[in-house]
């Protein structure tokens, strides 16, 4: 057993938001922190399930607002652990998909920090199930990607464009505000106009909400400011297989949706 002088980081996966979607994992590792650093997305609900003494530190990041840099978290937990304390980093979704959890990780070893991680549901999943989705569709879909709308503009023709007219299903996560910038990307890779497109905010939580439509209507999303939770939009053409009756079209309400 570990003496108290030793700290240990886990980097444990919160899921996508509901705290049931949360593994029994990370539930215990919540338990036994002596200190919870957890990312803005994960909500009150899962940070609450540590210890009621356990420290509880925000670090960050939503859209335009950031409490901590990378480097001052990487510092923050090497220094924890160095305290002796056992550290949970909840990060919303899986830790290592689009988590940052990779320099962290490099941090902790550089260190010598014993560390390790913890899967999470990630939100693309969730936001399959929240759809009714199949993500892999036999005879249409064999191959998923997880992609972001982040930061497009330095990078060529990303890959996962070639990917998508191949028959991937396409995950975008971070993709409202540039929304249509990867729908023109996927239509000069040549994805037909009439793919199918599926998009949930706050997927897993009550708050959800779910829209519908097609590739050419995905531009449409952009101007959904309405939509402040986190958005996944999934593209492809088993998306249609998805169930659509508790989902409103893309394109509808956009005037209403729109500053005044
Ligand atoms: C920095 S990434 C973190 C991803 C996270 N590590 C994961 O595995 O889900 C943040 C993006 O994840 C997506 N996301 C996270 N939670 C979500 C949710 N409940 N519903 C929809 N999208 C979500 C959104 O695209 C959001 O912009």
């Amino acid at each position: 057993s570990r003496g108290r002088e030793d700290g240990h980081v886990a980097l444990v996966g919160a899921g996508p938001g509901a705290e049931d979607l949360v593994t029994l994992r990370a539930h215990r590792l919540l338990m036994e922190a002596d200190v919870i650093v957890h990312d803005a997305l994960v909500p009150e609900a899962v940070i609450a399930l540590g210890r009621r003494d356990a420290e509880r530190i925000a670090a960050g990041k939503r859209k335009g607002c950031q409490t901590r840099t990378q480097e001052e978290i990487k510092a923050l937990l090497v220094t924890l652990a160095r305290e002796g304390k056992r550290v949970v980093r909840l990060k919303s979704g899986d830790p290592l998909v689009f988590g940052r959890a990779g320099e962290e990780m490099a941090a902790l070893r550089d260190a010598g920090v014993s560390f390790e991680v913890v899967p999470g549901v990630t939100a693309a999943l969730a936001a399959a199930a929240d759809f009714e989705l199949p993500l892999t569709l036999r005879g249409v879909s064999s191959s998923l990607v997880l992609t972001t709308g982040h930061d497009l503009k330095s990078r060529a023709l990303p890959d996962w464009a070639k990917l998508a007219i191949s028959g991937a299903t396409v995950a975008v996560y971070m993709g409202r505000t540039n929304a249509a910038e990867v729908a023109s990307l996927l239509a000069e890779a040549g994805l037909s106009p009439d793919t199918a497109v599926a998009v949930v905010e706050n997927a897993s939580l009550p708050s959800r909400r779910r829209l519908h439509g097609t590739l050419a209507d995905l531009p449409a999303l952009q101007d959904r400011t309405s939509l402040a939770g986190p958005v996944m939009t999934i593209i492809g053409d088993a998306v249609a297989g998805a169930d659509f009756t508790a989902s409103e079209p893309l394109r509808a309400r956009v005037a209403a949706d729109s500053p005044a």
